[in-house]
């Protein structure tokens, strides 16, 4: 016998050993996603505990919120790895990072839709066991709140309405999650460094920029010749100069009206116009895509779900305590909460093409 088979024999011997000492488990279904020890055992309901039949419909109210949770969980998990990828991420590796968005984007799309399953909840029967979840309210979701402040949303920019304060209630363990999700990096930070690095790594930016430049000053030059006022004159040349002009655009940045430093700023254009020349701005371009998508969605979901509580509870009070529910959401749909502002305003400030003749050269 061979060195070989003796060797096969012997290692088969040991595992046929293995598996008799220990009959092998066969993973199942319900196992693998524990469903019966734990996901279909979790839904336990606060009405019919004194004796009276448990409400019908707050079996769905209970579902529907778990199932948000996970969605929550899911997308703070691909979220912390979009940021740990971009850390290093080379322009062409970027595809990767683009599927994660991808599936958070879907996600978030689901969440908004996923409101409308609550508009079946029939107002009069859901105050038929409202009272029961006092003080308990999606207001301490702590996952939505990790994912907006891992996303970028400062804690200056939510809103005062109302008397209270979006970390209270939550026990030490969790208030130390979302203490250490505002303290962290954020994706706001990590997406203005990497376009930053863009701007001075990628090789085409220097003939970019010349060419952008000049074309910006193209646009000042027709602004001073169409006669307006001296006033409006002078403000519109201003905004177009902040454009290029870095002292300018930090100057902005003081006076709130910009977040992204000059070089980001630099970078995002760059991507912008250079989409179609190289398969790199391509996928470059499609994540900044992806990134305004998720901002637009959670704007969105804000705002479906204001409408959707103004539905079933007027204007009366949270369970959470807000003293007009619906007031103090419609105050969290603006501006304030859009996380990438800059990635918006910015195409304000994209050139016509007679300014920037030969942008297919670049
Ligand atoms: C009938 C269904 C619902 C009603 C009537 C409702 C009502 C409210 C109200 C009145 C508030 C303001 C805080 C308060 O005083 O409680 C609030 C906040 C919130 N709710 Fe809902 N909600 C419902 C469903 C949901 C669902 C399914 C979720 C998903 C997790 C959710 C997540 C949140 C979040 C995250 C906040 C905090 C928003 C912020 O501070 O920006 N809610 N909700």
């Amino acid at each position: 016998m061979c060195k070989l088979t003796l060797f096969r024999c012997v290692v088969n011997d040991a595992q046929r050993k293995v598996k008799e000492a220990k009959p092998q488990k066969i993973l199942v279904y319900k196992d693998y996603l524990q469903l019966d020890n734990k996901i279909l055992n979790a839904q336990d309901r606060e009405s019919g505990r004194d004796g009276d039949p448990p409400h019908h419909d707050e079996m769905f109210f209970i579902i529907v919120h778990q199932v948000y949770e996970l969605w929550f969980k899911s997308n703070i998990h691909d979220l912390r790895s979009v940021m740990d990828s971009l850390k290093n991420v080379e322009l062409v590796k970027l595809n990767r990072v683009n599927e994660k968005m991808t599936r958070m984007t879907s996600i978030m799309k689901i969440c908004v839709d996923q409101l409308h399953t609550l508009e079946t909840l029939n107002p009069a029967e859901f105050m038929g066991f409202r009272s029961y979840l006092f003080p308990a309210s999606g207001f301490q979701s702590y996952q939505f709140r990790i994912f907006e402040n891992t996303f970028g949303l400062k804690h200056k920019s939510r809103s005062e309405f109302g008397r209270q304060h979006y970390k209270q209630d939550h026990p030490s363990d969790i208030l130390k999650q979302i203490d250490t999700s505002e303290e962290e990096k954020t994706f706001v930070d990590v997406l203005e460094s990497w376009l930053a690095k863009v701007f001075r790594e990628e090789p085409q930016s220097k003939v970019f920029w010349e060419k952008f430049e000049k074309g910006v000053k193209g646009t000042i030059e027709d602004i001073k010749s169409k006669n307006k006022s001296p006033e409006e004159e002078q403000k519109a040349v201003a905004i177009w100069q902040s454009v290029i002009k870095k002292e300018l655009h930090d100057k902005k940045i003081i006076d709130g009206h910009r977040k992204m430093s000059f070089d980001a700023w630099r970078g995002a254009l760059m991507i912008t116009y250079l989409r179609n020349r190289q398969e790199k701005y391509a996928v470059a371009h499609n994540f900044l895509n992806l990134v305004r998508d998720a901002d637009n969605l959670l704007m969105k979901w804000r705002y479906h779900h204001v409408q959707m509580v103004h539905r079933q509870i007027g204007d009366k009070a949270g369970t959470g305590g807000t003293t007009s529910g619906y007031s103090y959401l419609k105050s969290t749909v603006g501006d304030q909460y859009r996380v990438f502002k800059d990635l918006f305003d910015f195409h304000g400030f994209l050139l016509e093409p007679k300014h920037l003749p030969d942008y297919y050269d670049l």
